[in-house]
């Protein structure tokens, strides 16, 4: 992409191109409206990760988050462990079909490449309401026919799930892996059930649900009040919950073992080891009723 401006101010023009992999793909059209004097959690998360694509106004949240949870980069190294886990473990139990929500920008392993070299006949769509994710994406994904991304939001459902790109690759009539990685604790309490409904009705017994969610228990609650201070300051407030809250996004699914625990608990794989547990994220898997 273009070198971002470091300057806050009006929004700017950003022609982005892929660089995944070191390859330059021009965009016809530049994208507008990045906002980049505003934190995004897109480009906080890709920061987290050591990515590139993020601009100062991203970093200065994430030092801001870090003051009040240290060990949030290993917070984010936790999740995308979990996430590999929880595909490999969907792909075990014989789903091909992937919707991942919020994807995110693209990092190692991504859930396409962990699925695909499990089961290469896996179809996945990514799903994320930020332009810049879509560009990567769709850089990314130029020459791989049976995955795609798309611009979405997951408070639209209906939208998401009626849209072409999902319909494309996506048969309803089949179990489906859906994942709503570090997505939920973006929901206010009455967003979940219209939202988590309109998911779970689109979906055939056998579907797999994985998330991943923020949570205060046994942390302090200066800690968490000061990281939900920083989001309160992006488009995507964030919501610390406890494990009873956290629960409720499965309503109408079974946990499958070993439940809703700390990611570190789910299912730890010693040949994909994770950093030490933070215990800032409870994971879990659910199966369609
Ligand atoms: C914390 S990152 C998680 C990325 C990835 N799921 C993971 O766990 O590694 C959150 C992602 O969700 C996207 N996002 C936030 N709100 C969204 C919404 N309402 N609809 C779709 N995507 C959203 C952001 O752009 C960002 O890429």
């Amino acid at each position: 992409m273009t070198q971002p401006d470091e300057t806050a101010g009006e929004p700017i023009e950003v022609s982005v191109v892929g660089s995944l992999d070191g390859s330059v793909i021009p965009r016809e059209a530049p994208l507008t409206d990045l906002r980049i004097d505003v934190p995004h959690v897109a480009r906080m998360y890709d920061y987290y990760l050591d990515g590139k694509d993020n601009f100062a106004a991203d970093r200065a949240a994430v030092a801001g988050v870090e003051k009040a949870m240290p060990e949030v980069r290993q917070l984010a190294r936790e999740n995308r462990a979990f996430l590999r886990r929880a595909v490999r473990h969907m792909v075990a139990e014989g789903i091909r079909q992937f919707i991942d929500i919020g994807a995110g920008l693209p990092t190692a392993g991504n859930t396409h490449e962990i699925a695909q070299k499990a089961a290469p006949d896996s179809r996945i769509v990514y799903v994320d309401n930020d332009p810049i994710v879509l560009a990567h994406g769709q850089a990314l994904l130029a020459e791989n026919g049976n995955t795609t991304v798309l611009q979405a939001d997951m408070r639209q459902p209906a939208d998401l799930i009626d849209s072409g790109a999902v319909r494309s690759l996506i048969d309803f009539n089949q179990p489906v892996g859906v994942l709503l990685i570090a997505m939920t604790h973006f929901l206010t309490a009455e967003e979940r059930e219209p939202i988590m409904g309109t998911l779970r009705d689109s979906l055939s017994p056998g579907s797999l649900l994985a998330l991943t969610h923020v949570t205060g228990d046994g942390h302090s609650d200066t800690a968490v009040t000061g990281v939900e201070r920083v989001y309160s300051t992006t488009p995507t407030p964030i919501y610390f919950r406890t494990h009873a809250e956290v629960s409720r996004f499965f309503n109408g699914y079974t946990l499958i073992e070993p439940g809703l625990v700390t990611v570190d608990a789910w299912r730890p794989d010693g040949a994909d080891p994770a950093p030490a547990a933070t215990r800032w994220l409870y994971g879990g898997v659910g199966r369609r009723r």
